[in-house]
């Protein structure tokens, strides 16, 4: 099972609100690594979507008074036109009102059911509306009452079903003790371990009676139920992917084969969703449904964005960070560059609106855009824009850039590997600078007029031509449109079977003739 194609997959976003910049970061974490890997070689299949169902979608709807469908769908359009601004390319759109996904999750629910896996209990205890599920003495605080996170709490009684999630954590416990690399980063694993040792093992209620809740997946053996929003969406993950699509032939075109995908590879999810939704009601109700341990998905866990005085981002505070914003300030590529930069995979951050403007000036209009500006005006200058590659000079500055280089691949590929992209921009980063360097060292200006400096001219015009199509190539997966554009000014296609590991100094052709330079990134305009 999924050895052939890398299966990475997000979480899906609640249709109840409109994407916001964690929602972007998540997904363009998972767009970059996908992009990452296909250049090292290797096939993947990238799939997120959004969870239309539960009671906050049927609540908003209600509260302007339209079909639950109709609010789920139109906020659903809000996410795609959202993800087409940033450039995403994903496989797969995991949208849980889907025809084949329900059937899919009710095939699973009669199944656990006929395996006595599902039962019926009433239950009495305290409710909280917003977080849709239970309460018990764990979530009190200090004071020993439900904080304002929970919203409105209310006592409920209540007959529901109940899947026997306590009968597995012991397995469950046993499964995270051998297999350190469920979860990553590994102090996220550490979290669930201790959280496993202090936790009783209860059951999960996942049915709603319909009387409160009507916008879910309908009980298979119950019609007065909808399933638990919480179940239905975890199941996107395998219901999209394939899994049982030979069974439930509802809609099965465009479906990938589930044997070459599964398990998922990246797994990615807020560090707010991980216990216990996606580390141990989702193995567990794999390993219910009959999945092996080498079965179970990897989970990559990410940090918080948080606002640039490291407040939470919350509706209610007024703090929310529009992308589309951004996107239209800083272009695509722009935010795509600050969001992959600004953020340790794993850890929170800081969204700061004068440091993606810092980011853009420097790194990317500077330390970028303009190196590529005066390699091309150089070569145009002075030779025609014709390279020559195999000029009878050489010294330590050449040397040097083509050293730094050449050491790129592997030090981008173990970062990479390790979802660490910061680090691989780092990497790329250091190699721009010291290409800026290499210019104002080597100085073409001054080797122009020196008939005598002609073949240093030409290997140090060759060295930054040849910089700038690496650099595009290695910066392709985080801002692929600037890599585009920077392969058309360089008049240059990288073959479609290179390996981004295999990338090795020379690979513009003696002879090769640059194409024209125009600005990669504008300056921007002072804001109003
Ligand atoms: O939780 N910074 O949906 P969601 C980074 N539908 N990531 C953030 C974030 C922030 N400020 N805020 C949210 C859900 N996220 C469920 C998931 S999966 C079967 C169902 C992340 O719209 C969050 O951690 O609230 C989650 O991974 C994703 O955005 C969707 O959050
Ligand atoms: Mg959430």
């Amino acid at each position: 099972m999924g050895q052939d194609t890398l299966f990475i997959t997000t979480a899906i976003d609640y249709t109840n609100s409109a994407p916001h910049i964690g929602h972007a970061y998540e997904k363009l974490l998972a767009d970059v690594i996908t992009r990452y890997q296909r250049s090292a070689g290797k096939k993947a299949y990238f799939l997120t979507g959004v969870d239309q169902h539960g009671q906050k979608v049927q609540q908003s709807a209600e509260l302007e008074g339209i079909p639950a469908q109709e609010f789920a769908d139109r906020n659903t359009a809000k996410f795609v036109e959202m993800w087409k601004l940033l450039g995403l390319e994903y496989n797969g759109w995991a949208a849980t009102t889907h025809p084949q996904h329900k059937a899919v999750v009710q095939v699973i629910l009669q199944k656990l059911f006929d395996q006595d896996q599902i039962y019926k209990a009433t239950h009495t205890g305290y409710y909280s509306v917003r977080q849709e599920q239970f309460l018990t003495d764990k979530e009190r605080n200090e004071e020993g009452e439900f904080g304002s996170e929970w919203g409105e709490v209310e006592e409920r009684k209540e007959e529901n079903y109940y899947f026997k999630l306590s009968e597995h954590v012991p397995w469950l416990k046993a499964f995270v003790a051998d297999h350190p690399d469920f979860v990553y980063p590994a102090f996220r694993g550490k979290e669930l371990v201790n959280a496993l040792d202090k936790a009783d093992a209860i059951d999960l209620c996942i049915t709603r009676p319909k009387s409160r809740l009507e916008w879910g997946i309908e009980i298979p053996f119950d019609t007065g139920f909808v399933t638990f929003v919480w179940f239905d969406a975890l199941i996107n993950y395998i219901s999209f992917a394939g899994y049982l699509k030979d069974q439930v032939q509802v809609a099965t075109e465009g479906l990938p084969d589930f044997a070459e995908l599964w398990p998922a590879n990246a797994h990615i999810i807020g560090k707010d969703i991980m216990i216990p939704a996606h580390a141990v009601y989702w193995p567990i109700m794999l390993h219910a449904m009959g999945f092996a341990d080498e079965e179970m998905p990897k989970l990559l866990v990410h940090g918080f964005w948080n606002d640039k005085g490291g407040a939470k981002l919350s509706k209610s505070l007024g703090n929310v960070i529009d992308p589309a914003e951004r996107i239209e300030r800083f272009g695509a590529d722009g935010l795509r560059y600050y969001l992959m930069s600004a953020m340790a995979t794993g850890k929170d951050a800081d969204f700061n609106d004068s440091r993606i403007e810092e980011a853009y000036a420097h790194d990317l209009a500077g330390n970028l855009g303009n190196l590529l500006n005066r390699s091309l005006n150089m070569s145009k200058r002075y030779r025609a824009s014709l390279l020559k590659k195999d000029a009878d000079y050489d010294d330590d500055l050449n040397r040097e850039l083509r050293d730094s280089f050449n050491k790129l691949p592997a030090a981008v590929a173990a970062h990479m590997e390790n979802y660490q992209v910061h680090f691989a921009l780092e990497e790329i980063w250091k190699s721009l600078t010291l290409c800026n360097q290499f210019v104002e060292h080597s100085a073409p200006w001054k080797l122009a007029k020196d008939e005598a400096e002609a073949n240093r001219l030409d290997t140090v015009l060759y060295h930054l031509a040849e910089a700038m199509a690496q650099a595009a190539f290695h910066i392709a997966p985080v801002m692929p449109e600037t890599s585009r554009r920077i392969l058309e000014q360089l008049n240059f296609e990288f073959p479609a079977d290179l390996k981004a590991t295999d990338i090795k100094w020379g690979i513009l052709p003696d002879g090769h003739t640059l194409g024209e330079g125009t600005p990669l990134f504008p300056r921007l305009e002072p804001l109003p």
